[in-house]
């Protein structure tokens, strides 16, 4: 087998664990390669994207800020990614023309069936913080799920009024101001703002109205468990962390580049978390 390369483009792009994970599975599948995080500054996409194929790559990870832009560079794009208007991952075909795909909605939905294997998504209303990048994907992922309502609520409300427009489906978007009270009758909560992240405070959402039978899920993994998470444990809700986020939307990159299906040992996850906070 050729020696083959992948990587991700971010900015910054320090604090990546896909390296960490793909080498993992490069190592265990015996794929003579190699995995690097690559620093690409914004307005240097097209460029990099471009030099792929010449680089001999089968393709790239794309995160922070720039998986819209790449959505706007790739020659091909599936559903999910014209949907959120954003990519995460670029294959590199033999014609060296670049596919562009979204496996963010995938890794979310992937992430709460493993940690959460009960839940159903029409079992009741979700409330979704944040409206960013992350957002769309974890709202669309919840809307093909089934949901029937999803609550929307973000700091700054005008991004929550375009997301809503972008998706269409059962969403209702709230105040900023109402969060705590949208958590009444949720069977779920998701954090997708980047409050409680390491470097960040923590998100202000006191629990009290959430029904106790809820699942929280934070798809911040660093920290693994963030305030969000050690709060709702505390009051007996089950969590969903983001670990398993980034680690279930990696598994359709590695088999797109390199045609192995990897599994999501013990092992990697445990090796994993001893790189977080
Ligand atoms: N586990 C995974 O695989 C995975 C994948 C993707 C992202 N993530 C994580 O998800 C988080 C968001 O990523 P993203 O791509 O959506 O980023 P983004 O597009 O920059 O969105 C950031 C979000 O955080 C909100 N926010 C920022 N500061 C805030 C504050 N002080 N108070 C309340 N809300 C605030 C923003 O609200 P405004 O609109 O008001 O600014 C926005 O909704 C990051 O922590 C990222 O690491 C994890």
């Amino acid at each position: 087998m050729p020696f083959r390369a992948a990587g991700v483009i971010g900015w910054p792009i320090f604090q990546s664990r896909s390296p960490a994970i793909h080498n993992y599975w490069m190592g265990k599948y015996g794929i003579p390669g190699t995995y690097i995080a690559m620093p690409v500054q914004p307005g240097r996409v097209g460029p990099a994207l471009r030099g792929l194929a010449a680089l001999g790559f089968a393709g790239c990870n794309v995160t922070l800020p720039h998986k819209e832009r790449a959505a706007e560079i790739v020659d091909t794009i599936d559903a999910v990614g014209q949907r959120t208007g954003a990519v995460n991952l670029i294959v590199v075909q033999p014609d060296g023309s670049l596919s562009g795909f979204n496996k963010d909605c995938y890794g979310f939905i992937e992430s709460v069936r493993e940690q959460e294997p009960l839940w159903r998504a029409a079992g009741g209303p979700a409330v979704v913080l944040g409206a960013g990048g992350a957002a769309r994907s974890v709202v669309l992922a919840l809307m093909d799920e089934g949901s029937t309502e999803i609550r929307l609520i973000n700091r700054t409300h005008g991004r929550t009024e375009q997301l809503a427009a972008l998706v269409g489906g059962p969403v209702r978007v709230l105040h900023w101001g109402d969060r705590e009270a949208a958590l009444a009758g949720a069977t779920m909560v998701v954090n997708t703002t980047n409050q409680g992240m390491i470097g960040q405070p923590a998100l202000e959402l006191r629990l009290h109205d959430l029904p106790a039978n809820a699942v929280v899920c934070d798809i911040i993994y660093n920290p693994l468990e963030t305030p969000l998470l050690g709060a709702a444990r505390a009051r007996g809700n089950r969590v969903v962390d983001g670990l398993g986020m980034l680690l279930h939307q990696a598994r359709p990159a590695f088999e797109a580049w390199f045609g192995v299906s990897p599994e999501i040992t013990a092992e990697l996850r445990t090796s994993i978390e001893a790189t977080l906070r």
